[in-house]
């Protein structure tokens, strides 16, 4: 600008006006207007000089110096609001959300179908009133066979395929071995809540054994309910109420078919009708039965080792196999898979980790 001939007010509000257009954010607009319109801004200072002006000329002057101001003032706020505009468009494109994408990420990892199955049974019981007992998966013969009526010569001992725990000759202390079975969990129950009981103690067990269906580790759900007055009828009815919620399938036939436990009098073994055609493991069809639970009264000699008044209790008690269960509700023709983590297998049968089983939400949708 040149000082000497100041700018006209044309060539002023051409250049502000230029300068408002050309700014590219509201931060470059600020600085534009504080220069025009600022304290010391260009047409702030010809403002101050109208006073020293004679009267008609000051007149003239300050009406056009006012219709300027307002000029520049609407076409800076035009222009504001041209770039909040624009602003808002690019952060619009650059926040875009895809809505036709999945809620959140394909989840990794799965849940096994013993976790899923264990649930679904804990999730059944306890609706039924049964609370979840435990222990441990190294036991002693008294637990795993003496105190449920299992003496040291009776052949029952053998059945069981137990693996005992390796102990040097003249090795002091008891001799243990890993349960064959969750009974044990019976008698520890009984001797730490006394009666009435009604318990499950879902768990590993082990025994020598391998083929189809059966490994050397594999997973027991114990059952006990003891009071003044249970019979075989609570038993059949808990063991049918609770086949019924768990495989989700009317017409799911059960057999009982009488059977010998030295821990229970009468005893019970329970099948299932199922098929096995064209190696594909099927429920509620065919001529197949797979056995899926042991079951009876609990014998005297049992509550006694238990703690428990024989004369005034009595109650009912089961073991079933979580594996069996779990190939006949989801097909699964090969136990020994179950156990291999093979991943291809884990994702074809797993679960969803964050799909609990519930009795109102469905076990496994
Ligand atoms: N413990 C038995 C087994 O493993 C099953 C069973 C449990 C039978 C309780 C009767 C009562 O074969």
């Amino acid at each position: 600008m040149d000082e000497e001939t100041p700018e006209s007010l044309e060539a002023l509000e051409a250049r502000v006006m230029g300068e408002i257009a050309a700014a590219a954010d509201a931060q470059a607009l600020e600085a534009v207007r504080v220069a025009a319109l600022g304290k010391k801004g260009a047409v702030s200072l010809r403002m101050r000089v109208l006073g020293r002006m004679a009267p008609e000329e000051r007149q003239r002057a300050g009406a056009a110096l006012n219709a300027l101001k307002e000029r520049l003032n609407a076409a800076l706020a035009a222009r504001r609001a041209a770039l909040a505009k624009a602003a808002l468009s690019d952060r619009l494109a650059r926040e875009w959300l895809d809505l036709t994408r999945p809620p959140r990420p394909e989840p990794r990892g799965s849940i096994h179908p013993v976790s899923q199955v264990t649930e679904e049974v804990v999730a059944i019981f306890a609706d039924l009133g049964f609370s979840v007992a435990e222990g441990p998966e190294i036991e002693n013969d008294f637990y795993s066979f003496d105190a449920l009526n299992i003496p040291p010569e009776h052949p029952a001992r053998q059945d069981f395929d137990t693996f005992y725990m390796y102990r040097t000759e003249g090795e002091a202390g008891e001799q243990r071995n890993l349960r064959p079975h969750t009974s044990p969990v019976q008698i520890r129950a009984m001797q730490a809540q006394g009666a009435p009981i009604r318990v499950i103690a879902p768990g590993r067990v082990y025994r020598c054994d391998y083929d189809l269906t059966h490994t050397p580790m594999f997973h027991q759900v114990e059952g006990l309910a003891i009071d003044r007055d249970i019979s075989m009828a609570h038993l059949k009815w808990v063991l049918e109420e609770f086949c019924r919620a768990f495989f989700e399938l009317d017409g799911v036939e059960l057999r009982f078919r009488a059977s010998h436990f030295p821990f229970t009098e009468p005893s019970a073994e329970v099948d299932i009708r199922c098929s096995w055609e064209g190696g594909q493991l099927r429920l509620g069809q065919g001529d197949d039965w797979m056995e899926i639970l042991g079951s009876g009264m609990v014998h005297p000699k049992v509550l006694q080792a238990g703690g428990i008044d024989p004369t005034v209790y009595q109650g009912f008690a089961f073991g079933m196999g979580i594996d069996r269960i779990a190939m006949l509700k989801y097909g699964m023709p090969d136990l020994r898979a179950f156990f291999d983590s093979d991943l291809r297998w884990l994702r074809h049968y797993g679960f969803a980790p964050l799909d609990i089983p519930t009795l109102h939400g469905g076990l496994s949708r």
